[in-house]
C-alpha cells in the first residue's frame, strides 16, 4: 500500500511553511504551526526550501539560483543549509532502519523478517507503484511504499558527489530484483528527505509491513492507513525528547524540534478522509485502550 502524503495544494502550503521555518531558523521567535501560519506572512515567500516540497511538478518560473539550493537528480530542489540532515542513499538510511525496527520491538511488535529498505528517486517510486497495481489517487504525492511483488527496483546507491557550487553531479543508481519468501519484498522511500521525515515515512511503511507479515489482510483502508499514521506519529513523538547529537549545532536541534512539531501537526490535522480521518479514529482507540487492543479491533473490523 502506498503512502500518500499531501495533495498538490497542500504541498505548496508545506513549501511555504517550510520557507517560513527556515527563515526563522536563526530568529528567537517560535515558528507557528497553527493554521494561521499557513496564510499571511508565509504567502509572501518567494523562494522556498523544497526539502519538503516533494515532487511538486516543476512549474516554477524562478528556479532557485545561487549556492543556497541544490537540485536533486529527479528535479527536486533541496535547501543546502539543511542538507546535512537529508538521507541521501540506501546506505545512509540503514541506521534509521535499525532504529525503527528497535522502536517496533520496544512496542512489542518485533518485525522478524528481513527485507530490503531502498531509497529511490520519485520515478522509481511511481514505477513500483504501477507494478504493485495500486491505483494512485490523482494529485497525491507518494513518498514511500511497501512492496509485496517481486520486481526490479532502481535505487540510489550512493550519495551524489558534489561538484562546483556544491551542486550534486550525477546520481549513482543500481537496479536489483527484490525477492522475498515473505509477504514483504521491500520498502521504498524517496531519497533526499530530512531524517525526521524519512523516519516518519519509514515507520508508516514498516507498520504496513508488520500488518502483512502478521496476517492482517483485507483490512479496512481507513483503519490500516490510520494505524500506520499513528505509528508514524508515535515515532515522531519519540524524537521530541531524543537526545540530540552533542556535536550538533544548537540552532539545528531547535530546527529539528520544530520540524517534529510541524510534521505531527500535519498528521493530526490532515484533511484526507483516509489518512487524516483514519489517524484520528485509530488514535482515539489507542488512547482509550492500547495498541494491542486496537490491533485486535482492527482485525475484527476488517
Ligand atoms: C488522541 O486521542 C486522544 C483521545 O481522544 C486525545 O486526547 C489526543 O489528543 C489525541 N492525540 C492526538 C495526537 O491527536
Ligand atoms: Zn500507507
Amino acid at each position: 500500500m502506498s503512502w500518500v502524503f499531501f495533495g498538490i495544494v497542500n504541498v505548496s502550503v508545506v513549501m511555504l511553511v517550510t520557507y517560513q521555518l527556515l527563515s526563522t531558523r536563526f530568529q528567537t521567535q517560535e515558528a507557528s504551526f497553527t493554521k494561521a501560519a499557513l496564510t499571511g506572512t508565509a504567502m509572501s515567500a518567494k523562494r522556498n526550501c523544497e526539502r519538503l516540497e516533494v515532487s511538486l511538478p516543476l512549474k516554477k518560473q524562478n528556479t532557485p539560483m545561487g549556492m543556497n539550493y541544490v537540485m536533486l537528480g529527479d528535479g527536486r530542489w533541496l535547501c543546502l543549509e539543511c542538507m546535512e540532515s537529508a538521507v541521501m542513499d540506501t546506505y545512509e538510511v540503514q541506521p534509521l532502519h535499525f532504529e525503527i525496527r528497535e522502536f517496533f520491538e520496544g512496542l512489542n511488535m518485533k518485525i522478524e523478517k528481513e527485507f530490503h529498505l531502498l531509497l529511490v528517486e520519485k520515478e522509481a517510486l511511481k514505477k513500483a507503484e504501477e507494478k504493485e497495481k495500486i491505483d494512485s489517487q490523482h494529485g497525491v504525492v507518494i513518498r514511500g511504499i511497501c512492496l509485496s511483488e517481486n520486481q526490479i527496483v532502481t535505487s540510489v546507491s550512493e550519495r551524489p558527489p558534489m561538484g562546483q557550487n556544491k551542486q550534486p553531479i550525477g546520481l549513482v543508481t543500481e537496479s536489483q530484483m527484490v525477492v522475498s519468501e515473505c509477504e514483504v519484498t521491500a520498502i521504498l522511500v524517496l531519497y533526499g528527505l530530512p531524517r525526521l521525515l524519512t523516519g516518519y515515512i519509514l515507520a508508516h511503511e514498516m507498520m504496513h509491513a508488520y500488518l502483512r507479515l502478521n496476517g492482517y489482510t483485507n483490512l479496512n483502508k481507513v483503519l490500516e492507513e490510520g494505524i500506520c499514521q499513528v505509528l508514524g506519529h508515535m515515532w515522531l513523538e519519540s524524537q521530541t525528547y531524543a537526545s540530540t547529537d552533542a556535536s550538533k549545532k544548537r540552532e539545528c536541534a531547535g530546527f529539528e524540534r520544530k520540524l517534529v512539531e510541524f510534521l505531527k501537526n500535519k498528521i493530526e490535522t490532515d484533511g484526507s478522509p483516509v489518512y487524516g480521518a483514519g489517524f484520528r479514529k485509530v488514535n482515539h482507540t489507542v488512547a482509550s485502550s492500547s495498541l494491542q487492543e486496537t490491533l485486535k479491533e482492527i482485525r475484527r473490523w476488517g
